[in-house]
């Protein structure tokens, strides 16, 4: 149960036996939150970052490029890596696989994703269509897993489905210990705005800790989601890419503090280079180039120049290259 006195706050937040330095978290998002971009957010202030989704049956059957979305730095923690998957059995092998190879905090758990080759597979959104196989695949992971287990859901599959209530309690009965929950539909995918609302019934009629997740992109739309929803933490997706000061300026708002000002060029240019050489030594120069070209794009929206600047950052091969443009900031 909340602590009263929390709601709406930053406070510590315990999922399972884990204690979470505070409740504001980076939420899973493939082809972004890679470990570079983890620390990134964590050295801003996010209490918790989760990993990019990870095909259960893709690493129990050893795929060589499913390893490289299991690498955790130590300077992460706490962080959740994020199994999809159907198959109860599967389910629980890759997450003895990921309890014996790789030191993540949190086991997640994605039934959120809305992209048709998961979906038609009976994977990621559809699982929200059979409630009893949530509970199923959530216990059998929770016997492996050997950390807490987490869900992360949408508000429904169909476009006015609310079925979020009933399948977050079959996760809590399965034993998760938290759930995240998009506030928008598997159909809507990412249109129209998330529904708050609907997460506030979830929060209602759960025990364990809620994340709300959907559409904060600022202090004051953090503060208002936690008031909306009375949720325990809240996840930020979107509003991150690109902007890892999010953390900084959402952790100062709900602590009562002013809020810090945005990022000078100064500063913005530093963090480019510094996320392109964290990317380079995980990833190599070639591969982290190509990269951080969408991460360079979104660093720069709505600067002058920023769409002459992506002409040429779409063809940038060399950290050289980087440099050399971020001096004409
Ligand atoms: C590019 C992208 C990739 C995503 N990948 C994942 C994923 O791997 N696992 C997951 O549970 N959700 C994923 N999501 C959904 C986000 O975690 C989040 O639920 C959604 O973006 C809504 O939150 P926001 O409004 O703060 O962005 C992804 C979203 C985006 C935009």
């Amino acid at each position: 149960m909340t602590d009263p006195s929390h709601i709406g706050t930053l406070h510590p937040l315990k999922v399972g036996e884990v204690t979470l330095p505070c409740n504001i978290a980076l939420a899973p998002m493939a082809g972004v939150t890679d470990s570079p971009f983890r620390r990134i957010c964590r050295g801003m202030g996010a209490g918790f970052v989760s990993g990019e989704m990870i095909s259960a049956k893709a690493l129990v059957y050893r795929n060589k490029n499913t390893a490289a979305l299991c690498l955790i730095h130590p300077e992460e923690h706490p962080v959740s890596l994020q199994l999809f998957g159907n198959d109860p059995e599967i389910m629980a092998q890759a997450a003895a696989i990921l309890a014996e190879e790789y030191p993540h905090d949190v086991l997640d758990i994605n039934m959120g994703c809305p992209v048709p080759k998961v979906v038609k597979n009976g994977e990621g959104s559809a699982l929200m269509r059979d409630p009893a196989l949530i509970g199923r695949i959530v216990e059998a992971v929770v016997r492996t897993a050997a950390r807490p287990v987490t869900v992360k859901l949408r508000k429904g599959f169909g476009r006015d489905e609310c079925s979020a209530p009933e399948c977050a309690l079959a996760a809590e009965a399965g034993g998760a210990a938290a759930v995240t929950i998009h506030g928008r539909t598997r159909e809507q995918y990412y249109s129209g705005s998330a529904d708050w609302e609907a997460i506030r019934l979830v929060k209602e009629a759960l025990h364990i800790p809620v994340f709300a997740n959907g559409d904060v992109t600022d202090a004051a739309s953090c503060a208002k989601i936690l008031a909306v929803t009375g949720c325990d933490g809240v996840m930020i997706g979107r509003a991150a890419e690109g902007d890892p000061w999010i953390f900084r300026e959402v952790t100062a708002g709900l602590s009562g503090a002013a809020v810090p000002p945005r990022p000078d060029r100064n500063e913005l240019r530093e963090m480019i280079l510094t996320h392109a050489r964290l990317l380079t030594e995980d990833k190599g120069e070639f591969t982290a180039m190509r990269e951080m070209r969408k991460h360079a794009a979104w660093y720069l929206r709505g600067l002058p120049g920023a769409a002459r600047m992506r002409v040429r950052l779409s063809a940038m091969e060399h950290f050289e290259e980087l440099e050399t443009m971020l001096q004409l900031l």
